[in-house]
């Protein structure tokens, strides 16, 4: 996930070693590369960037010899468009007098590119950074000021994103945001701004949270907040900051898990935004829907998303796909694929040996290779025919969340457009999914209580939530080292109902078209004495059967599975903090498995 970080000091000085500090301090949101850019009192821009860790390329680069009065860091999580030297941010403007970086998303990027290049802009990159300097030169080029320059290109710029920029001849910088994150920060001096507060922290602890639709202007000691509608001024407190840079870090929660599960609304909606103007998702629909056969391969949860992905293409797209775990492709179906074949890999890492092996066996035998990443520049993105983005940032915690939701959601996009339906009513999961985590959070604290006894435990589901039964279990046993085993709800009465003695925990997870055939399986566990809890929409039928409900805002079968994992990474994560666990870092897990 990319993150900027600006300075405007009053007077030329070493600003290099500050914005390398201040780009470490980024780089827990993760990066593939990095560039620093200073501007000086006479006049001169300095840039540098290049792909790499920070601290190679400042080195490599020596940033520390970077001199000025402003100064702007950036590292790229690229999305869109490889890591390379002219994807790296910051950008200039065609003569290079404004230099500016952004993060996040701006989902217009190619029209607004083509536009410029048409209008004899000198255009360096396909990065959507640069595109926000141009749209801000366009105006400045027709004689607007700075100030109202980036009032009219706000309005141009569509996506989910935070921009700063500054320009030649001034000693000011200039910084706005559309759903992104943006800080200013305030103190003797000097004035800072950055898409997250940890940046700021060494610096200072007197900060001011921008919004939408506001812009603020950072000059030595001092920064003002305008309004994009009529450039007016606005009247902002300063707010005094006490976190640690830690807590700062997790951005207010426990855990990196909690927070990657609150992430989910925003990041399904800045995902949607990125398919909807994406001109990759079409050729990918036309490629799978054209296959002979279709597989959907990954391993651990990325697995349990292609399982649901097969659900959704079946029923929306009227047409098989196999899902399958990486390692079981080899010998179950490699032998048997050939050319008109398609593998959708999906890996959050993009690294997991496992998955890899699998492709490669597969494209020996003319398989075409298209995958679902989080990280751009992994090794499977390059060994890919083509892919789309997660568009997550960074995961830290070990137990995947965000990128789970968001590889079950690509493939309802995907299955959804396969079958050449509308995908409008997608927008509105975002507000179901942020609605469901207000909901479990009370629901799951009381459920958590008296299950962290238990070591012990079952997780049911059927059709559309059997996948989420699986990953719910599987979120179960990463965090709680207890024995949590996810299997379809039919299965149970098959051998396992014999563990069901007084007050065993078995957890149901019912869509709203299968809630009989779950009753069922409620009804065989409670007349053995077990303990049923059930997750679905709320229904008389559950509410009478089940000894807990844990209920889902009304949201239909294709969206219900969705909403339904949610209330299990959140039981999985309170159990684990308990059992005095920690749930970021469980024992003998790793976050990418490059091993066999
Ligand atoms: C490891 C992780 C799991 C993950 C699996 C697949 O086992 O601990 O959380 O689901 O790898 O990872 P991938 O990066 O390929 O999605």
């Amino acid at each position: 996930m990319c993150g900027i970080f600006g300075i405007v000091t009053g007077k030329d000085e070493a600003l290099g070693p500050l914005l390398v500090e201040a780009g470490k301090r980024l780089s827990y949101r993760g990066y593939d590369s990095v560039g620093c850019a200073t501007l000086t009192s006479d006049g001169q821009v300095d840039l540098r960037k290049d792909v790499g860790r920070i601290e190679d390329v400042a080195r490599r680069l020596a940033f520390h010899e970077m001199r000025g009065t402003r100064g702007i860091v950036q590292l790229r999580w690229a999305t869109f468009g490889a890591p390379s030297q002219a994807n790296a941010q910051p950008h200039l403007d065609s003569d290079g007098d404004l230099v500016g970086a952004h993060n996040g998303n701006v989902v217009n990027n190619v029209e607004l590119r083509e536009a410029f290049i048409g209008q004899g802009m000198v255009v360096r990159s396909t990065n959507d950074g640069e595109t926000c300097v141009h749209a801000v030169e366009r105006y400045v080029d027709q004689g607007f000021s700075m100030l109202d320059a980036i009032r009219h290109a706000y309005h141009d710029l569509a996506g989910d994103y935070a921009f700063v920029i500054g320009r030649v001849g001034e000693n000011r910088l200039y910084a706005f945001k559309k759903g992104s994150g943006l800080v200013a920060g305030v103190t003797d001096g000097i004035s800072v701004v950055s898409s997250d507060l940890p940046s700021l922290l060494p610096l200072t602890r007197r900060i001011v949270r921008v919004e939408d639709g506001e812009i603020v202007i950072l000059e030595p000691g001092r920064i003002e907040l305008r309004r994009v509608e009529d450039g007016r001024r606005i009247e902002r407190e300063v707010e005094a900051i006490t976190e640690t840079m830690e807590e700062a870090q997790k951005g207010g929660f426990a855990h990196f898990m909690l927070k990657e599960i609150h992430e989910q609304p925003r990041r399904a909606g800045e995902m949607l935004h990125l398919y909807d103007a994406s001109p990759h998702v079409a050729p990918l629909v036309e490629r799978m829907k054209a296959a002979r056969n279709l597989y959907l391969v990954g391993c651990g949860t990325s697995y349990h998303a292609c399982l649901l992905g097969a659900t959704y293409i079946a029923r929306l797209a009227g047409r098989p796909a196999i899902p399958v775990l990486a390692p079981q492709f080899v010998p179950q179906y490699v032998p048997a694929v050939g050319r008109d074949d398609v593998g959708v890999f999906v890996s959050q890492s993009g690294e997991t040996k496992d998955v890899l092996l699998a492709l490669e066996a597969a494209r020996g035998r003319g398989l075409e290779p298209l995958a679902l990443i989080n990280v751009i520049g992994s090794t499977l993105m390059r060994e890919s025919r083509a892919y789309l983005p997660l568009a997550c940032g960074y995961e830290i915690s070990v137990p995947a969340t965000k990128t789970f939701l968001n590889q079950a959601l690509a493939f309802l996009y995907l299955a959804l457009r396969m079958g050449g339906h509308s995908t409008a009513m997608l927008h509105t999961l975002p507000g179901l999914i942020e609605e469901t985590i207000g909901a479990a959070e009370v629901a799951v604290a009381g459920l958590a209580e008296s299950l962290a006894r238990h070591d012990d435990l079952y997780c049911l589901g059927y059709g559309l939530t059997y996948p989420i039964a699986l990953e719910g279990a599987l979120k179960m046993k990463e965090v709680t080292y207890a024995h949590c085993e996810g299997m379809l709800s039919t299965e149970f009465k098959h051998g396992p109902l014999s563990a069901v003695t007084d007050g065993y925990p078995v957890i149901f997870v019912a869509g709203p078209e299968d809630v009989a055939r779950i009753v069922s399986g409620v009804n065989e566990v409670t007349c053995r004495g077990g303990w049923a809890i059930a997750i679905g929409e709320e229904d008389p039928r559950l509410r009478a059967n089940a000894h807990d409900l844990v209920v889902l805002p009304p949201a239909g079968p294709l969206f219900n599975p969705l909403l339904a994992v949610v209330p299990l990474q959140l039981l999985a994560y309170r159990l684990s903090v308990a059992r005095g666990l920690d749930p970021d870092y469980p024992r003998n897990l790793s976050k990418t498995l490059t091993v066999d």
